[in-house]
């Protein structure tokens, strides 16, 4: 039998998340961001689905080489760049947009040979302070980028720190400090991730990138992805694979230091922190059994966790569990764990099959 742990994708949901993305900033084109094999949700079925897409970001350059054998004709932009001066012949073979962050990038593209023209993202830092060019570094970085013989368009982004903060000015003050920069200077611009898609219009410039919201989690702290119209993409699942009834006062799981606090039903779901479920989840955090909530007893072990179904005692091995996703959103789950859900979608393991509708 196969191991019931199982990550089911929903394409129409995807699409869905995509076209809020869309309605939110009608007048920009989209970099769907794909990174970390689409956050986890499988990069080449995603990027098939999104084929609406005006363009993919990804980070490894294998991401990009992959898709394109993908058979993908979008622009691809490697968020990072180069890592290498062994990265360009890739980058020129499979027509990849390079972003440039750094000197260090620019010295490699100086030390390689571009065997095609290339577009660049230049990017500036705005306030993040993690990557970028210093405003006062834009002229210089574009001088040696215009004398390389295969630059072919070049145009600017930036990275918001607070995006996801809807109270903090930081995000007006990256704003206006991009625009002064650039001041006058030709070139397409990037600036939205997808907190700024949905919460910052000043943001939202010639293209966008959205990430998470595609995903259907929430880019945007205090706010629930349902009420920003976001559909979960990914639903984790799982099996009940035995039952058995504990009294009260019984320790169960590694530790014993959760006890039972009364006579109950503990169910072992096959599903555990091997899969990407996250260990730090409390006791308490919530799964959904047959569709009921119910909540974990106990640590998470590699393999299983168990969950205390005192008021479910016609349970069975075989019944359905949901760790996060249809019903139980995964930025709840990612709350109780003390991460993001970013954290946990684009770390579901390699155990996990994968359904895709
Ligand atoms: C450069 C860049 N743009 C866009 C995104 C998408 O961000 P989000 O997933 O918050 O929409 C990321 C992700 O971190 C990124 O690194």
């Amino acid at each position: 039998m196969t191991r019931p742990a199982c990550a089911h994708i929903d394409l129409g949901a995807l699409r869905r998340n995509f076209n809020r993305a869309r309605q939110a900033a009608p007048a920009s084109r989209i970099i769907a961001v794909m990174k970390a094999n689409a956050y986890g949700h499988g990069l080449v079925c995603i990027a098939q689905a999104l084929d609406a897409a005006d363009a993919f970001g990804v980070v490894g350059l294998d991401e990009a080489v992959t898709l394109r054998e993908a058979g993908c004709d979008q622009r691809i932009v490697l968020l990072e760049g180069l890592f290498s001066s062994g990265d360009i012949a890739l980058a020129c073979g499979y027509r990849l947009d390079l972003v440039i962050h750094s000197d260090h990038q620019l010295a490699l593209l100086e030390q390689g040979r571009l065997t095609r023209s290339i577009d660049v993202w230049l990017k500036i830092d705005t306030g993040m302070h993690r990557l970028g060019f210093a405003p006062d570094r834009i002229d210089a970085a574009l001088a040696r980028l215009h004398a390389l013989p295969g630059t072919g368009d070049v145009r600017f982004m930036t990275h918001f720190a607070r995006a996801d903060e809807s109270d903090a000015d930081s995000t007006a003050v990256q704003i206006e400090a991009f625009r002064t920069a650039l001041g006058g200077r030709a070139g397409e611009q990037s600036l939205a991730n997808s907190a700024a898609v949905l919460a910052w219009p000043a943001a939202h410039a010639d293209w966008v990138r959205p990430g998470i919201m595609l995903y259907g989690a929430s880019p945007i702290i205090a706010r629930s992805a349902g009420a920003l119209g976001l559909a979960p993409v990914m639903t984790l699942r799982s099996e009940l694979i035995a039952l058995a009834h504990r009294r009260r006062g019984d320790a169960v799981g590694y530790g014993g230091d959760w006890i039972c606090p009364r006579d109950t039903l503990i169910g072992v779901a096959a599903i555990g922190y091997g899969d990407g479920y996250p260990r730090h989840a409390p006791a308490g955090t919530p799964v959904l059994v047959n569709g009921r909530r119910a909540s974990l007893a106990g640590r998470v072990s590699m393999d299983m966790l168990c969950i205390d179904l005192h008021d479910q005692p016609d349970a069975r091995v075989g019944d359905e569990v949901i760790l996060w996703g249809d019903g139980l959103p995964v930025d709840d789950i990612a709350a109780a764990a003390g991460t993001i859900s970013y954290e946990l979608l684009s770390g579901v393991g390699t155990r996990v099959h994968y359904v895709y509708d």
